[in-house]
């Protein structure tokens, strides 16, 4: 049978939304009390229906180059895309980017308030290392603490978060070019960094191995966020789901901004080669990897 990435992508998100119903439930979160209805209607807002669930898919395709089946690797997906869901709800505060729209509904802090989307992604947050911890991610103890510290380093003040408050910066300060590819890097790319090393590492990879597959990650990373600031000028807020022509009304510093839009298109043409050429020592077994970094390229949403 020939290869789909559209099939592909369409069960990998059927398959992420299915266990995200059965986990965003009262019985799996509860810790020594019950979680509130109203933080539990939060989290399941900013996290079901919708999304393209790109960051599972990409655990899944990493680890599917080393043999591993699709579904040893929903556990890990599902991990990493609460975080990703967290940085949406808390990226789009009034006191970050200030969105009323998010994957075609209100934001969740315009349906429920502030303080719930806080804690909502909060405790998103919180959950994803909850899964990595449990045996049922992987049934040995070493390989989930190398998921952890994966998933927490992809996060943090050096990865997302750090990126976050470089953005914010961004508003008031100038950044070169450099510095701006720096806070994409880590804003956008370190998540998928770490969801392709979580892959890769579930499947075993062999340290040269996942050497290649970082540099592809990286180049893919970089891709995706100058993709998503040219989407912010070139598409239409019900393409998206979201509000456009924000990034200019908020005075972020993007590459589009800066270089203007052909040549953020040259230079996104340019990563997703970089990305692909990454994957010169994988064979057919990397096909599904070289599709996604394409469509990160090509995807009008
Ligand atoms: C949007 O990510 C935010 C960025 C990191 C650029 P996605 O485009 O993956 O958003 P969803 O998950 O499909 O809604
Ligand atoms: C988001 O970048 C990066 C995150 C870590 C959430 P953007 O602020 O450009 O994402 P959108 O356009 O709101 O989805
Ligand atoms: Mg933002
Ligand atoms: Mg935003
Ligand atoms: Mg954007």
């Amino acid at each position: 049978v020939t290869y789909s990435f559209k099939d592909e992508l369409k069960s990998c998100a059927a398959e992420i939304e299915r266990a995200l119903d059965t986990l965003l439930a009262e019985a799996p979160l509860s810790g020594p009390g019950v979680p509130p209805q109203r933080l539990l209607a939060a989290m399941r807002h900013g996290s079901l229906n919708g999304g393209k669930r790109l960051r599972p898919l990409l655990v899944r395709q990493a680890a599917g180059v080393f043999g591993l089946a699709p579904a040893a690797t929903v556990r890990a997906g599902l991990a990493v895309e609460m975080i990703h869901c967290y940085s949406l709800v808390h990226d789009d505060l009034p006191a970050m980017d200030d969105d009323d729209l998010r994957r075609g509904k209100p934001t969740v802090h315009k349906a429920y308030d502030d303080a719930t989307a806080i804690l909502a992604g909060d405790a998103l947050l919180t959950h994803a290392f909850s899964v990595l911890a449990d045996p049922a991610t992987h049934p040995d103890a070493t390989n989930r603490i190398r998921l952890v510290a994966e998933l927490a380093a992809g996060a943090g003040a050096g990865g997302m978060v750090g990126g976050q408050m470089r953005d914010i910066e961004g508003e008031t300060s100038f950044l070169n070019e450099r510095a701006i590819a720096q806070m994409n890097a880590m804003k956008t790319g370190a998540l998928i960094r770490a969801s392709v090393r979580m892959g890769a590492i579930l499947g075993g990879a062999s340290d040269e191995a996942l050497d290649h597959l970082t540099e592809y990650a990286e180049a893919a990373g970089r891709a995706f966020q100058l993709a998503d600031d040219l989407l912010d000028v070139t598409a239409s807020a019900a393409a998206l789901g979201k509000a456009t022509g924000k990034d200019a009304e908020k005075g972020k510093q993007t590459i589009v901004a800066r270089l203007g839009v052909e040549a953020a298109q040259r230079q996104l043409g340019e990563m997703i080669h970089d990305a692909l050429s990454a994957l010169t020592p994988f064979g057919d077994e990397a096909t599904g990897l070289r599709a996604t970094a394409r469509f990160f390229a090509e995807r009008e949403s």
